[in-house]
This record gives C-alpha cells, sequence and structure tokens, in this order.
C-alpha cells in the first residue's frame, strides 16, 4: 500500500507526465491531424511493438531566457526519445512533437537526441529519427546550430557502426536536412513532407524561380529526382511500416549477423519460368525484378529507391532464410546502362551492405557506361569509379549471376571475378565482351565494310561471326572468369549453395586510416 504521505508526491508525478505527453497541448495535435499527420507519439505506437516504448528524458526542458521563452517551458522540449523494440529486437528512436515550438530543435532538445544516439552506440542498436521540425530553435541562435552539428558529428561517428534510418514527417529545412543525409535511409511521405537547403521564398529572391513547397523538396521529387529520398510513402502509416520492414533484413549493429528468418521456400526450388525470361532478341527488354522475385524466399523483394535512377536495381530479399543485397541492372529502364546516378546508388548500397555484413547477390545486365556530353561533363567517370570502388572494397560474400550482357568496362564493374566476386555465374545466354556486336564490327571490319560491294549484307556477316566468337560466356568461363554457367531454371538453389559456402569467409583490405572513394 502506497504510504499517505505519498500520495501527493505521485500524483504530482502522474500529473506532470500527462502534461507532458500532450505536448503543445489539444489545439495544436487538432492542427496537427487536420495537415494528415500523427503526433510524435502516435507515431511511435505504429512504428514499435505494442507496449515497448521506454521514454526517457520526459521531463527536460529548455533554458531559453530570450523572447518571453522563459514563460513558456513545455516538457520533454519537442521531441520525444527512448527505446522499443521491433521484432522483438532493440531500436533507439527520437520522434520530434511538432506541436511544441514547430519541433524546432534547441539545445536540450540536441541534447536529448544525442543522449539516446551515445547509448546505441554502445548498447549496438539501430536508431530511427521521425523528423518533424521547423528547423533551429530561432529564439536560442547559434546554440541550437552547436545542437546541430553535435548531431551531425554523432551521425558520422556511428555511420557504418550501427544502423540509422530517417524519416521525414514533416518539415526539414535548413542545416537540419543534412542528419538524414548522413544517415542510412530516408524515408518521406506523399504530400506531408519536405526537405529543402532554402525555401520556396528564397528560391524566388535568388534565383526568380517560382516553386511549390512539394516541388522543390516533397517526397517524389526527392525519390525520382535528387535520389536524396529512398522512400517515398504513400502516408505515415505505411512509412512507420515500412521501416518495420527494413530493419527485419538488418543486423543491429556492425557485429552483429542480420537476423535469420525460418524460409518458407524450398531451397531446391527450381524455377522453370527463369529458362525463358531473356528474350530472344538481344535488343528487346525484360523486367529484371520478375527473375529477382522468381528467385528470393516467397518471391519477398524489399526495393530500395525505388523510383530513383531505375536502370539499376537495389534492395533487400532472403535467400534459405538469410538476408542478401541485391544489385542488379534493369534492361526494361534505359537498357540497363550504367550512368551517373545509378553508379551512386547502386556503390551507396553496396558499401551498406558491406559495412553491415550483407552479402551481395548480383544480376547483370549491362549494355556499359551511358555515352554523351551530359554524362561526361558531370562526371560520369568519377561517379562511375564510386561502383567499381564499391565493389572492390566489400569484403561480404559475393556473388554474380550474369544474365545477358555484360559488356566493357561494365563487366568489370559489376562485381566480376577479377575484383574479388567469390562465386561468378552465367546463363547460356549471357554475352561478354569488349562492346556489342554492332559497335565492335564497325570499329575493327570498318574498312572491309567500306569496299565490300553489299555494305550491309558484310556488316551483318561480320556481325554474326563476332557473335558466335564473342557474344557468350564460353571464353570467360574457359578462363575461369566464371565459375560456372548454368541452367537458368537452378539459380536459386545454386544461389543458397554458394551463400552456405561463404558463410565463414574471412577477407580484409590492407590498414589505412580510410581510403579515398572518388567523391
Ligand atoms: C522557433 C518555431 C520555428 C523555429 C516554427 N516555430 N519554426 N519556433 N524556431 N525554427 C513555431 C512557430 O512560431 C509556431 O509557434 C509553431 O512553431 C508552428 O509554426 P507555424 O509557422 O504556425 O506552422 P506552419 O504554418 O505549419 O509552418 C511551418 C514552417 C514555419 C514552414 C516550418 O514555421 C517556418 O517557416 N518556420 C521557420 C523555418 C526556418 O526557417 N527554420 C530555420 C531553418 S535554418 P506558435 O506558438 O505560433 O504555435 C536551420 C539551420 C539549421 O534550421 C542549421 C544546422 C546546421
Amino acid at each position: 500500500m502506497t504510504n499517505p504521505k505519498h500520495t501527493d508526491k505521485l500524483q504530482h508525478l502522474n500529473e506532470l507526465k500527462e502534461k507532458a505527453k500532450l505536448g503543445g497541448g489539444e489545439k495544436r495535435i487538432e492542427e496537427q491531424h487536420k495537415k494528415g499527420k500523427l503526433t510524435a507519439r502516435e507515431r511511435l505506437v505504429v512504428l514499435l511493438d505494442r507496449n515497448s516504448f521506454e521514454e526517457i528524458d520526459i521531463l527536460v526542458e529548455h533554458r531559453s531566457h530570450d523572447f518571453g521563452l522563459e514563460k513558456q517551458k513545455i516538457l520533454g522540449d519537442g521531441v520525444v526519445t527512448g527505446t522499443g523494440t521491433i521484432d522483438g529486437r532493440l531500436v533507439f528512436v527520437f520522434s520530434q512533437d511538432f506541436t511544441v515550438f514547430g519541433g524546432s530543435l534547441s539545445e536540450t532538445h540536441a541534447e536529448k537526441i544525442c543522449k539516446i544516439m551515445d547509448m546505441a552506440m554502445k548498447v549496438g542498436a539501430p536508431v530511427i529519427g521521425l523528423n518533424d521540425s521547423g528547423g533551429a530553435r530561432i529564439q536560442e541562435g547559434v546554440v541550437s546550430l552547436g545542437g546541430y552539428a553535435d548531431i551531425f558529428l554523432r551521425n558520422t561517428l556511428a555511420s557504418g557502426v550501427i544502423p540509422q534510418i530517417s524519416a521525414v514527417m514533416g518539415p526539414c529545412a535548413g542545416g537540419a536536412v543534412y542528419s538524414p543525409a548522413i544517415t542510412d535511409f530516408t524515408f518521406m511521405v506523399k504530400n506531408t513532407s519536405y526537405m529543402f537547403v532554402t525555401g520556396p521564398n528564397v528560391v524566388k529572391t535568388v534565383t526568380h524561380e517560382n516553386v511549390s513547397f512539394e516541388d522543390l523538396g516533397g517526397a517524389i521529387t526527392h525519390a525520382t529526382k535528387s535520389g536524396v529520398a529512398h522512400f517515398a510513402c504513400e502516408d505515415e502509416i505505411v512509412c512507420l511500416q515500412s521501416i518495420r520492414k527494413l530493419v527485419s533484413f538488418l543486423p543491429s549493429n556492425n557485429m552483429d549477423e542480420p537476423p535469420v528468418m525460418k524460409p518458407k521456400d524450398d531451397p531446391n526450388r527450381i524455377e522453370e519460368k527463369l529458362n525463358s525470361i531473356v528474350p530472344e532478341n538481344p535488343n528487346k527488354p525484360y523486367d529484371m525484378k520478375d527473375a529477382i522475385r522468381l528467385i528470393v524466399d516467397d518471391g519477398d523483394f524489399f526495393e530500395v529507391h525505388e523510383l530513383f535512377a531505375q536502370n539499376i536495381i537495389v534492395g533487400f530479399a532472403r535467400l534459405g532464410g538469410k538476408s542478401i543485397g541485391i544489385v542488379a541492372n534493369q534492361p526494361s529502364a534505359l537498357a540497363g546502362v550504367l550512368d551517373i546516378d545509378s553508379s551512386v546508388k547502386g556503390a551507396r548500397f553496396v558499401r551498406f551492405c558491406d559495412a553491415f555484413k550483407i552479402p551481395l547477390v548480383v544480376f547483370e545486365d549491362v549494355p556499359g557506361f551511358l555515352p554523351g556530353t551530359d554524362q561526361e561533363w558531370r562526371g560520369i567517370i568519377k561517379h562511375g569509379a564510386k561502383l567499381l570502388y564499391a565493389f572492390c572494397e566489400a569484403t561480404v560474400p559475393k556473388v554474380t549471376v550474369i544474365t545477358r550482357k555484360a559488356y566493357g568496362g561494365a563487366y568489370d564493374v559489376m562485381n566480376s571475378k577479377h575484383i574479388r566476386g567469390d562465386f561468378n555465374y552465367a546463363w547460356p545466354t549471357a554475352e561478354i565482351a569488349v562492346m556489342g556486336p554492332q559497335g565492335a564490327v564497325e570499329i575493327i571490319f570498318k574498312k572491309e565494310i567500306e569496299k565490300a560491294e553489299d555494305k550491309q549484307k558484310a556488316l551483318a556477316e561480320k556481325i554474326e561471326e563476332y557473335r558466335i566468337k564473342f557474344a557468350n560466356p564460353y571464353i570467360a568461363a574457359a578462363r575461369g572468369y566464371l565459375d560456372d554457367i548454368i541452367e537458368p531454371s537452378e539459380t536459386r538453389p545454386k544461389l543458397i549453395r554458394s551463400l552456405q559456402i561463404l558463410e565463414t569467409k574471412v577477407d580484409g583490405n590492407p590498414k589505412k586510416k580510410h581510403g579515398n572513394i572518388p567523391l
């Protein structure tokens, strides 16, 4: 029984906590709902396992004495922080509360975020940040800017140690955007979230452009044009559920193994449909995602960056119950060519998987790098080198399946044997050469074709000759650049066995402070 002397104290504590949970009050909560947004606490209920949230720092208040702020103190100071579980696994969370000073970041707000980040690093668990903020707390000036920098530093130090996931669920402007940008994955919500360095008003003053919030920095803009967002979700619930799904593929930290799901799907499943997925005409596209879904466990492929640089596909799946990262060329988008955006997209994903011990499986059908002044002037050389560098550097198990084209430098780049691919396979439909038959013949037989009476016939004959000689996988197999040429239908069991063999793989890179990836 409670000592009656303590009743008042308990009541006081309960009242404080209840007040804190109301954030900026009923009216502002209503406004938040009217905008189609959940509150900071409602979001955590959807994100975390039922009743798993353990809050810390609910009683924190700001320390500002300027502009009348000393009279407006709201417990928690605009951010809800703590721990919870997703599928029973520990995660650290912060959720900014727009109803409190517009979720703006004060000194104490930043300290709360830093506290859970520090703890997450010590414990080795992911940090998930739900951002909904007007940016730096204007009344606090440089102290608030310092708070952001404290977070950026921690984001950077935690990179590659614990997974960091950001959801932008409201405004995210100015320097504030750089925390999500450093984290591993950024989710946005269509129509209710936006990110930009400077908003539409500043843009109008400086560049005289008229642009809406949504067009400048909405979810679709960042998921399609800039690539800043990896996911553009229909609504907040979908966003929070997608974060849960993403977490299910990831280890808790860089020393941990990714979680294993008991597979329902038969590891020895032979998939006859794969034998006819590549069209006879080598210039005809097909959807590589169809092949991926036929191969992975239960056809479940969780695509990352689905709307950006669609000529390369990246995402997570499972084989034999274990997480894999897939990187695949997409013949049905720009013929699967490698350009600046697809190289950068692929490189970042490869480095994430390598940092977190997630094996890489590559499906390759690539006609080469995209030619043209636009690409050259914008630096396809250095950006393409990112993907090359990332695959070279990666020491996780790496398996490649060449389904059709592997031409030119792109052959080397896409996890070839030469850059430490562990198992390299090809389907019999593979074509591996310096360049495609037409281009090659026009260069090496230029004079002969010019001299021929029937130029078209001579060209066609030479193309056929080249195709028979080079546009196949057998020369690469004869040299051991491929470990085997396999029937497409047996790809799933072959990959599962290969990854089993590689489970105890040990490989490393020379000791150094860090490499110098071409940025
Ligand atoms: C203090 C803020 C605030 C801020 C909003 N509020 N932003 N308080 N500092 N940065 C307060 C408002 O005064 C208001 O309080 C409440 O939050 C809700 O704001 P509204 O303007 O009524 O909401 P809305 O119309 O939805 O507009 C949201 C908004 C707008 C677009 C975010 O508030 C806005 O433009 N805020 C300023 C954004 C900004 O410029 N931030 C600095 C960016 S630079 P009341 O009491 O009236 O409800 C930056 C640098 C970071 O962040 C640098 C890191 C290196």
